[in-house]
């Protein structure tokens, strides 16, 4: 291991790495997405760190030579070409467990704001307007979670909901019985799911599978009246059936932490210089139709920012690469 390069970092993530690397390699650091840096600056490096907003593709894998090792301070990878990547003998290693309980807390910041109207109430009383009209809530006791996704997260999730009172339902490809057992849950279809859950929220991983997993042909199967919560990834949910399903009654509510185009966001004023391809500026639209809707909260990819879930992701990150360079590596994506 000669040089590393980090992307995406701020300068208290830099001056933790600094430490940790010493002068033993060379190390170099930029707060921007990889592929806003021109790659000459850092083509050398034989190890890379980016964060999710920075796309790692086929071209940008051809020109980086001496890449052994891409190690992502995230759990999801989407944002990185893995089978291209393997073809040039990259290994791509992630942190797959540093903030389970971190999103799940931030997944029942976004229940309780909606079964609890706390968004409505926040801008209301900041007008001096302490009435309580329309701000009934709901309780959650007795009511239906529907977890897609058991696994590190959800199964966070499905802890805090018995808390709560919560019956909960799960659908997931992978099934374990003795967990089912202990933590009191069922496995149940999709479309099962759909039809009994009050609060439907997504866990699972963003692939080919997952991919509009809830869509225009079975957004009718929703109760009528679910929450819908997203802290996972923002394609998992077509956005056309999103917007579908608010109008039309059959989501009460959703929490979004995630959205389709959401990669774009900060780039929105760069947009109209740029040639953006027209299924991106539909993304940027339809996100500005959630904005104003008064039963939509959304929050900035924000789920995993806590501080001890930061520090869990840059130790984990620091493990991962002295671990590949012992040859012992631990988290690798396949
Ligand atoms: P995990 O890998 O532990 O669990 C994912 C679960 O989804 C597994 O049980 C798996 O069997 C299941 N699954 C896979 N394919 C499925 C399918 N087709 N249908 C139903 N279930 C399926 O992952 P973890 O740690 O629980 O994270 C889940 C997702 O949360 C990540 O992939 C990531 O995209 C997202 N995430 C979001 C964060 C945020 O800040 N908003 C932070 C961390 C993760």
């Amino acid at each position: 291991m000669k040089s590393i390069t980090f992307f995406e970092t701020t300068k208290h993530e830099e001056q933790f790495l600094r430490k940790k690397f010493g002068k033993t390699v060379s190390v170099q650091f930029f707060s921007e997405k990889i592929q806003d840096v021109p790659v000459q600056k850092f083509a050398k490096s034989d190890v890379i760190s980016v964060f999710i907003y920075s796309v790692v593709t086929k071209e940008l894998l051809a020109k980086l030579k001496n890449l052994k090792l891409l190690a992502t301070r995230s759990t999801g990878f989407n944002h990185i070409n893995i089978k291209e990547a393997a073809k040039h003998g990259v290994t791509v290693m992630n942190v797959p467990y540093y903030g389970e309980n971190t999103v799940a807390e931030h997944t029942f910041a976004l229940i309780l704001s909606l079964s609890r109207n706390i968004h409505k109430a926040y801008v209301r009383t900041l007008r001096n307007d302490f009435s309580l009209e329309g701000l009934q809530g709901s309780d959650l006791k007795g009511k239906t979670l529907g977890v897609i996704g058991g696994g590190s997260i959800g199964l966070h999730v499905i802890k805090m909901a018995r808390g709560f009172g919560l019956k909960v339902i799960v659908y997931d490809v992978k099934q374990n019985h003795f967990l089912a057992e202990t933590l009191d849950f069922t496995y149940v279809p999709l479309p099962e799911l759909m039809q009994r859950s009050d609060i439907i929220t997504l866990h699972c991983p963003s692939n080919q599978q997952t991919h509009h997993l809830l869509n225009m042909e079975n957004i009718q199967n929703v109760k009528k009246g679910a929450l819908f919560i997203n802290t996972a990834r923002g394609d998992l949910i077509e956005t056309r059936a999103l917007h579908y399903a608010l109008n039309n009654g059959i989501f009460s509510g959703a929490g979004l932490d995630v959205f389709e185009g959401e990669e774009l966001v900060k780039e929105e004023n760069q947009m109209l210089t740029r040639n953006v391809p027209v299924e991106k500026l539909q993304a940027l639209l339809q996100k500005n139709i959630l904005l104003k809707m008064e039963n939509v909260i959304l929050t900035p990819h924000m789920a995993f920012d806590s501080i001890e879930a930061v520090e869990r992701i840059l130790e984990t990150t620091v493990d991962n690469i002295f671990a590949f360079e012992q040859g012992m590596p631990k988290y690798v994506v396949r």
